[in-house]
């Protein structure tokens, strides 16, 4: 049995309580979205507006050296690789995961001109099975969708490259990393994996599980701002050898050489493209100076205790009105959000977000609610539940409009 009282003393036990101040979220609001875009750190408008009105405003092209907006990509990939597993030479800031995603599968396919086919897992989020499957038209590879438990039976002797997510954006899901990666490399394929809703969620070492490839989102639990740039990371024993589709003068060796012939830049630096969208990438800048001192260790920590308290009060206030948990109970192999099914979900979030109780709704059924633990504490999620209880028993969630959803669910 848990209560607001259990709750009220998990928060005065919880050693990351101090970093809720460092975001600027609105009175009220329960946000438990920060899976989806997470939120606005105290410190990103006056970095914004210092960046607009003295670097842009005052110091005009100049801050390309002054201020060293040219070495940012570079600078925010190496604190990206700090909370990844990562070294710095290996993570770089452009561009979209989608975007990243596309350069990333076609410079493995053609480092491994042998092996024409490409696994990955059926019901992994749409970007990823549509950009790797316009990847595999372009080079002519044979692309193998298969359900997750068969992906390691799929793994054959003429696979280059398996591409996958590590913490499933429905379920929350999180794949074994270093015993898929391992399996991958056995049979000879590079693995590429997603860390859209890892990077910043849970504890991750890249290096230490030898992965090849992966990508991740800026303005997820990374709290980089709408539409912040992706990161890349690529191995540096594959550095050499991988070559970007989209060879753009950012990732010469000497952009401002003005050469007509293109040399790569040395390393993962050659996986840029254009010119970087600075505002958005000293955005990002900001929401990883909050992560600066923070233990992801911890984090991940919180994330689950807050996944399993969640879990549990649901299950304790809202039993019997057909809300079906959709993610693992096993803290262990779930990320930091917590679904739960139901025909009506869509209604029931809509109700919810009227209550000041922000999460989200991924068709066709489920009910997301992203647990960050820098600005989250236990009693808000008590309060979350207690409002969800009171949204189904009174059956608020049918004054909903059912038939017109919004563009953005
Ligand atoms: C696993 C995963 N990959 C990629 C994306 C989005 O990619 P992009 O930033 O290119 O829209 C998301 C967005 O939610 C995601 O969950």
């Amino acid at each position: 049995m848990i209560d607001r009282e259990a709750a009220v003393r998990l928060d005065a036990a919880d050693p990351l309580r101090p970093y809720r101040d460092r975001f600027r979220l609105p009175p009220g609001c329960i946000y438990l979205d920060g899976n989806s875009l997470g939120a606005l750190p105290a410190t990103t408008s006056a970095r914004l507006t210092r960046v607009v009105e003295e670097e842009w405003g005052q110091h005009l092209i100049r801050s390309w050296n002054d201020h060293d907006w040219i070495a940012a990509p570079a600078r925010i990939g190496a604190k990206i690789a700090r909370l990844i597993g990562a070294t710095s030479k290996e993570v770089i800031v452009a561009d979209s995961t989608s975007a990243n995603l596309f350069k990333l599968i076609v410079a493995a396919l053609r480092a491994r001109p042998d092996r024409r086919a490409i696994v990955t897992e059926a019901g992994n989020f749409p970007t990823d099975l549509y950009v790797t499957q316009s990847a595999a038209d372009l080079i002519g590879a044979e692309l193998r969708t298969v359900s997750t438990e068969h992906v390691l039976d799929a793994i054959s002797e003429d696979v280059a490259l398996v591409v996958l997510t590590h913490v499933h954006y429905k379920t929350a899901a999180r794949l074994d990393m270093r015993r898929i990666t391992q399996a991958a490399h056995a049979k000879g394929a590079l693995i590429l994996w997603d860390l859209s809703h890892s990077a910043g969620a849970v504890e991750l070492d890249l290096n230490g599980a030898a992965v090849d490839l992966a990508v991740g989102c800026g303005y997820k639990y990374l709290n980089g701002g709408p539409g912040a740039p992706s990161f890349l990371y690529i191995a540096e024993r594959h550095q050499p050898v991988m070559h970007s589709p989209v060879a753009g003068w950012m990732g010469h060796r000497d952009p401002f050489a003005f050469r007509d012939q293109y040399v790569p830049a040395e390393g993962v630096d050659r996986f840029l493209c254009g010119t970087p969208p600075l505002l958005s990438l000293l955005s990002l800048e900001a929401g990883l100076d909050v992560l600066a001192d923070a233990d992801m260790g911890m984090i991940e920590g919180k994330a689950r205790m807050m996944g399993d308290f969640f879990i549990a009060a649901v299950e304790q206030s809202c039993s019997g009105f057909g809300l079906e948990l959709a993610s693992c109970r096993d803290s262990s192999a779930r990320g930091s959000h917590v679904s739960f099914a139901h025909p009506q979900a869509y209604a029931i979030m809509q109700a919810l977000i009227r209550r000041n109780v922000i999460g989200d709704f991924r068709a066709p059924d489920i009910a997301r609610f992203g647990l960050t633990p820098l600005y989250l504490g236990f009693e808000d999620l008590w309060n979350a539940v207690e409002i969800l209880r009171d949204v189904l028993h009174r059956e608020t969630w049918r004054s909903e409009t059912q038939e017109t959803r919004a563009r953005v669910t």
